[in-house]
């Protein structure tokens, strides 16, 4: 899943990972659950990911690389938030090749930077379930267990968007270059991503 932070691929991704029984890989995620338990690879990244920077692209690939030989990634999976720059797309598909695999189809989630920090400031995560909501736009049941990241400030939204504009959406191009792109309006509502997203994936996966 490619797109700017807040386009919704973390919320798209686990609708694509339950449809399809495949693993979810948020690497966001990883690293937020290290920091929040004091790891060694929390202590390493805490700083970066606050901030709102990009984690090192050999400590980021070998995460990834141990994480997609684990048994639920059987069937294949979503991988959520990575590749994030060209070395990382190179090193994926080494990869991959390596696992006798391939991707399937890059959905790109299009939305513009206005929109991302309307939907970043409101965004509030259940800690108990990890399902993401919008205060405004999914609002959360009254029993969620809400919080609110340290990197969805402002200023450190700015800092996401300008490393996404330099060093990630590059890999638009990479990817369509190799025919793999599926761009999906990310401006729409939840539902209708969703459906749309769905069927590219069919799609790629017939
Ligand atoms: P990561 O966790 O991947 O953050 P991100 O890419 O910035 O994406 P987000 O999680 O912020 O947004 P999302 O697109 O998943 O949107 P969501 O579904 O939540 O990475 C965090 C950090 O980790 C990075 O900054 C970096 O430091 C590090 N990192 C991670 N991967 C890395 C890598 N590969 N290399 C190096 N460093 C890495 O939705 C957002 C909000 O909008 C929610 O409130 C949601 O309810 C709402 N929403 C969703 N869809 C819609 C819609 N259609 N309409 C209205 N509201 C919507």
């Amino acid at each position: 899943m490619l797109g700017p932070p807040g386009a919704g691929k973390g919320t798209q991704a686990k609708i694509v990972a339950e449809k399809f029984s495949l693993a979810h890989i948020s690497t966001g995620d990883i690293f937020r659950y290290n920091i929040k338990n004091d790891t060694e690879l929390g202590k390493q990244v805490k700083a970066i990911v606050n901030s709102g920077g990009l984690v090192p692209d050999e400590l980021t690939v070998a995460l990834v690389k141990d994480r997609l030989q684990k048994e639920d990634c059987v069937n294949g999976a979503v991988l959520d938030g990575f590749p994030r720059t060209t070395a990382q797309a190179d090193a994926l598909a080494e990869l991959l090749a390596d696992l006798g695999s391939s991707i399937a189809i890059v959905p790109y989630v299009k939305v513009r930077d206005e929109e991302v920090v309307e939907r970043l400031s409101g965004r509030r995560t259940d800690k108990r379930t990890g399902k993401i909501y919008h205060l405004k736009y999914n609002p959360p049941p009254h029993d969620a267990d809400l919080e609110h990241r340290k990197d969805d400030q402002e200023e450190t939204i700015l800092e996401r968007l300008e490393e996404y504009h330099t060093k990630t959406a590059p890999l638009i191009a990479y990817y369509q270059e190799k025919g793999l792109l599926a761009e999906i309006n990310g401006e729409e509502q939840i539902d209708l991503v969703s459906a749309n997203l769905l069927r590219a994936v069919e799609a790629a996966a017939s």
